[in-house]
Parts: structure tokens; sequence; C-alpha cells
């Protein structure tokens, strides 16, 4: 083979070089917007952790905008759906070819056909290690407490925004039932990146159950574990970004909440990890304003005000309290 004259080699290097420094970004650019489906939008930070680093939060709001709300109507325009109907009747007008059954009646259905079609004899362990009792499938526990289960994504959509969320934050949920609100953060945050402590069997049934392997979210490994008297060990000794409890706190005895309040202080980023507590703060204003200022110094924690958050899907606000770290 003829050797390269060494004056041809230079310009050769330098050529490459400088092909490779402008391919780089091109390159960099093609592979992000597939990285960062994820963002608000696609939540699915599968991809891991090197590509949620470069999570763009401008490309990809979390939340509904005036863009998606334009678009949602033209959908419901273009398909002529603009009206819903008035009344059960006319509701009930529009079933063609649907049947309708009620949680209990599907569970009967459930419970004595055991689905359309279903495995016998030595067949009927095959298909699934692990099939999901006829109570969970119903999603009775969506109606568990109270709140119309699409709430989750509006509380998820206002703390995420309130706290600039990203993908490689560290976010713990005290009481998060049956995981209402969250499978929105599971489903934004990376694996293992969020962490709840609830007491309730039912609900972690659901949570373990229902809810993680129907959403597909069991590649996430979410940290969830059993527990009522506000201790947090069993997480490891991890720092969060953002605490928060909704519709909790207002059900535990005060003695308790600041029990918690005083171990959640010392599990928040420092600089930068924020608690928010929903519906009031009971446990705090019931005492006289100087005593709850002195009792949240000592645990070097500031209150920093109430917000309030608006929902696409029903007409609904809640009222979220707002603390972080005193340096
Ligand atoms: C109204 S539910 C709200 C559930 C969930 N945060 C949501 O917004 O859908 C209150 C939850 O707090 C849980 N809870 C109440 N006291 C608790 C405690 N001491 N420790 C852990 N969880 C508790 C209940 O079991 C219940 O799941």
């Amino acid at each position: 083979m003829a050797s390269t004259p060494k004056s041809s080699i230079i310009p050769l290097l330098a050529g490459s070089l400088l092909l490779v420094l402008l391919v780089t970004p091109i390159i960099w650019k093609l592979r992000s917007p597939a990285c960062i489906l994820v963002g608000g939008r696609e939540d699915d930070t599968r991809m891991g952790t090197s590509a949620a680093a470069h999570y763009d939060a401008e490309q990809h709001p979390i939340g509904v905008t005036q863009e998606d709300l334009k678009w949602l109507k033209s959908q419901l325009s273009r398909n002529q759906l603009q009206e819903a109907p008035q009344s059960h009747e006319e509701w009930h007008l529009l079933r063609k070819g649907i049947n309708p059954r009620t949680r209990e009646q599907q569970l009967t259905d459930l419970n004595k056909n055991r689905g359309i079609s279903h495995y016998t004899g030595p067949d009927a362990s095959n298909h699934t290690a692990l099939p999901c009792p006829g109570e969970l499938l119903v999603e009775e526990h969506h109606s568990n407490y109270g709140e119309p289960w699409a709430g989750g994504r509006d509380v998820f959509e206002f703390l995420a925004k309130a706290v600039s969320l990203k993908p490689s934050d560290n976010v713990l949920e005290v009481g998060c039932g049956t995981l209402r609100v969250g499978l929105h953060f599971i489903r934004f945050l990376l694996p293992a990146h969020y962490h709840c402590v609830e007491r309730d069997v039912l609900s972690l049934m659901a949570a373990f159950r229902y809810e993680l392997p129907s959403q597909g979210l069991l590649h996430k490994r979410p940290v969830i574990v059993r527990g009522e008297d506000m201790n947090f060990e069993s997480l490891g000794h991890k720092k969060y970004d953002l605490i928060y409890a909704s519709a909790v706190f207002l059900h535990m005895p005060d003695k308790l909440v600041w029990t918690g309040l005083e171990r959640l202080a010392g599990h928040l980023t420092p600089g930068q990890g924020r608690i928010f507590v929903s519906h009031n703060i009971k446990f705090c204003t019931r005492l006289p304003s100087i005593v709850c200022q002195e009792r949240l110094a000592n645990l070097k924690l500031k209150y920093v005000g109430k917000h309030t958050h608006d929902s696409l899907l029903f007409n609904h606000y809640e009222i979220w309290h707002e603390f972080n770290q005193v340096l």
C-alpha cells in the first residue's frame, strides 16, 4: 500500500477534526428529542440517567399550554364532539352498542365468568404468574378517597411546575394512597427517584397489584413502603428536592405531623428542597402564630405561602402550603 506523504496527513487530520466538531452537535440535536420525549409530555424516562440529564424543560413544558387547548378544541370540533349530553337520558341515548355496567356488575361477571376466555385445568396458571384480583381490576379504588381520579394529574402538574421538576430530581410523597398523584411522578422521574410511605393496606395492594402494572411503570422501581409513624428510615437516608403530602396531614394528629416535619426537614436537599402540604395547615394555625413560627424555625423550616392551581378536567382548585429550608 502506498504511504501517504506527511504533508497531506496534517490537512487530512485537521479536516477530520473539523468534521467531527461540526457533526457532533447535529447528531446530539437529532437524538435529543427522542430522549426528552419524556418531559411533562410522554413522561417516560426509560432512556436512563444521562439522557434525562439533558431534559429540556422549555421545549417540553409540564402542563397544558394554550396550544394544547387549541388543539383539543380543534379535535372536538373536527369530530363534532363539542356539546356534552346534559342529562342522564341523553347520555344513555348515545350508548349504541355499548354495554354499560357498574363496577359491581363487572366484578360479579369477573368472578362468575373470569372474563371472556380463560385457561382451565393444568393451564390455569401458565398465562401470568400474578393475576390481579377482580376487586382491583374493576378500579373501585379510584373512588377510595372521593376526589375524581383525574385530579391526580392536576396535582402533579401544579407541583412539578412549582418546583421546576426535572426527571433526575428525588421526590417523597407522604401518604400516596392508590397513587392517584404518584403515578404521574413515577412516570416522569428516573427509576427509583419516587419514594412514598403509606399506611393503608388496600391502597398499597391497589398500587402494586394494579396501578403500576397497568400503567407499565414497574420498571420505574418506585420505593413505596408501608408505615404510619412518620418514620422514613426504611427509605434510606435520601435527600429530596420535593416532599409533598396531598390530603394527608389534615387527617393526622397534630403531634404526628410535627414529628414528621422534624424528620422530613433533615431530608430536604440543602438549599433547594421544598415541602408542599395540601388543604390546610391546622397543625400550625391551631397554635398561636408566634409559637408556630418558632417551632418551624427550630426545625430550620420557613412557611413560604399559600398557592392554588386550576384544573383542566373539572371545576376545581386545591390549596397548597409551601415550606422551605432556612439555611
Ligand atoms: C385522602 S388520602 C390521599 C391519597 C393520595 N395522597 C391522593 O392524593 O390521592 C390520604 C392518605 O394518607 C394516608 N395516611 C394517613 N395517615 C397516614 C400516616 N400516618 N402515614 C402514612 N400514610 C397515612 C391514608 O392511608 C391515605 O392513603
